[in-house]
């Protein structure tokens, strides 16, 4: 099979967009397919809708390669291998809301020979089986399914697809799953190939560690702040273990995204439905849902009650470089604050447009000084690189009072507390 065999992707979203435009950059023909007309009508006119760094330029630059369409034969007609990057979103009960993966199985055409489905959605370990099941089933033996979990982070996707730390590969037998594998040849990095099964629970396991080495930490963090140590200086020295690693140790607000609380949550549940109690996990959702609140206790500390207090918040979106609200720290602390009685306020330079509709109640402003004009407090929620370089001068001018909870850990504590700030940050003296 040639390396440049056709592509066919089901779902523009996130992910869909980045496998397209990846794949389209390696030199394949690629059919993205969305049953969303305006999202495709937006792709035909050049626009991304979303906001990735690197990608509205890969796709236009790969504009002769890509084609967007509604009409799933299209998708279907030339692609030997389908790429499912179907929302899973979860359901009131935790689980996952697989209906758009079983609608892929309900338009499969009539002898699309050769044809390999590959799930890039992350679902429920255990999905692929029943997926294998209800293809042979309804007499398609002949349609292969590949697990082929996405491991992209939001803010640098591009670069995570391009040059990923490995590749997973499951399927049932030797066949779909070495043709899969020969496209990802070209990025020379290790592919593991696994069950089905296994490559679900990678994906899955991968997340929830990361998400425990957060909640550890900001757990550290907290006992810091009772016993005087500092944890970015903890951080760095438990890094240079490499059993640890110096990734995912930085303390602050807690975990958000379109990933990590869903895929916990999901894992949780999942044992849960089989009868085990994953305790681990647990305990690091509830430490991620506490530390958003932490805040509140610091900016009482100083502010007294907080009713009739202004209060902003510098950054909306879960985490720099993104408009992507979802799970963001913001909602629950802006929730908190309002039911405090606060008044509250919102900047942020990506995500005006999505806050609008979710932070009711929240005055929100383009410009960093006018959010902070007459504060009394204001809280750094998302680490952007205008929050880094924190106006202190300016601010305090315009600010009623000088107070500035940190909670990304991005300022220096002396340079804020020169600057006449009542400064506190996650875990540091
Ligand atoms: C994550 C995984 O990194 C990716 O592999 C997976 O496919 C999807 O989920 P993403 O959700 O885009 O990607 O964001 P990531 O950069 O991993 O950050 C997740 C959250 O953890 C953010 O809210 C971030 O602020 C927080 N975080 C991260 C910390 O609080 N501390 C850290 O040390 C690292």
């Amino acid at each position: 099979m040639s390396r440049l065999e056709p592509i066919g992707v089901l779902g523009a979203g996130w992910v869909g967009l980045v496998t397209a435009a990846c794949f389209a950059e390696l030199g394949h023909e690629v059919c993205v397919r969305d049953i969303d007309e305006a999202r495709i009508a937006a792709l035909e006119a050049g626009g991304t809708g979303i906001y990735e760094p690197g990608l509205a330029e890969l796709l236009e630059r790969n504009r002769e390669r890509l084609r967007f369409t509604l009409d799933v034969r299209e998708a279907f007609a030339a692609a030997r291998s389908v790429f499912v990057c179907v929302g899973t979103p979860p359901t009131h009960s935790g689980d996952a809301d697989l209906s758009a993966v079983w609608r892929v199985l309900d338009e499969l055409e009539p002898g699309s020979d050769g044809l390999t489905l590959v799930m890039k959605s992350t679902v429920p370990v255990g999905t692929g089986e029943k997926v294998r099941i209800e293809l042979d089933s309804r007499g398609r033996a002949d349609v292969g399914y590949v697990s082929n979990p996405e491991f992209l982070a939001e803010g640098t996707a591009v670069a995570d697809f391009q040059r990923p730390d490995r590749v997973v590969i499951g399927s049932f037998g030797p066949g779909p799953g070495d043709a899969i594998a020969t496209l990802y040849e070209g990025l020379g990095v290790p592919i593991l190939r696994t069950d089905v099964a296994t490559a679900e629970m990678i994906k899955y396991a991968s997340n929830a560690f990361l998400a425990t080495k957060i909640s550890f930490i900001n757990e550290i963090a907290n006992v810091c702040e009772e016993t005087g140590a500092d944890v970015s200086v903890v951080a760095r020295g438990m890094g240079l273990d490499p059993r640890i690693g110096p990734h995912f140790l930085r303390a602050g607000l807690g975990f958000g995204g379109s990933c990590f609380p869903k895929d916990v949550a999901a894992l949780k549940q999942l044992a849960g439905n089989s009868g085990y109690h994953f305790q681990l996990l647990t305990a690091v959702i509830e430490v991620n849902e506490l530390q958003k609140r932490r805040v509140v206790a610091k900016l009482a500390k100083h502010l007294g009650s907080l009713r009739g207090k202004t209060v902003t918040l510098l950054g909306l979106a879960f985490k720099p470089n993104t408009n992507d609200m979802r799970e963001a720290s913001s909602l629950v602390l802006a929730s908190r604050l309002l039911a405090e009685g606060a008044h509250v306020r919102g900047w942020d330079p990506v995500a005006l447009g999505e806050a609008r509709e979710l932070l009711q109640g929240v005055e929100l402003h383009e410009d960093l000084l006018a959010a902070l004009e007459g504060a009394d407090a204001a809280v750094i929620v998302t680490e952007w690189d205008a929050v880094r370089a924190f106006p202190y001068h300016e601010a305090g001018r315009v600010m009623r009072s000088a107070v500035l909870i940190d909670g990304r850990n991005v300022l220096d504590p002396d340079e804020a507390r020169a600057a006449r700030f009542f400064y506190e940050s996650v875990g540091r003296p």
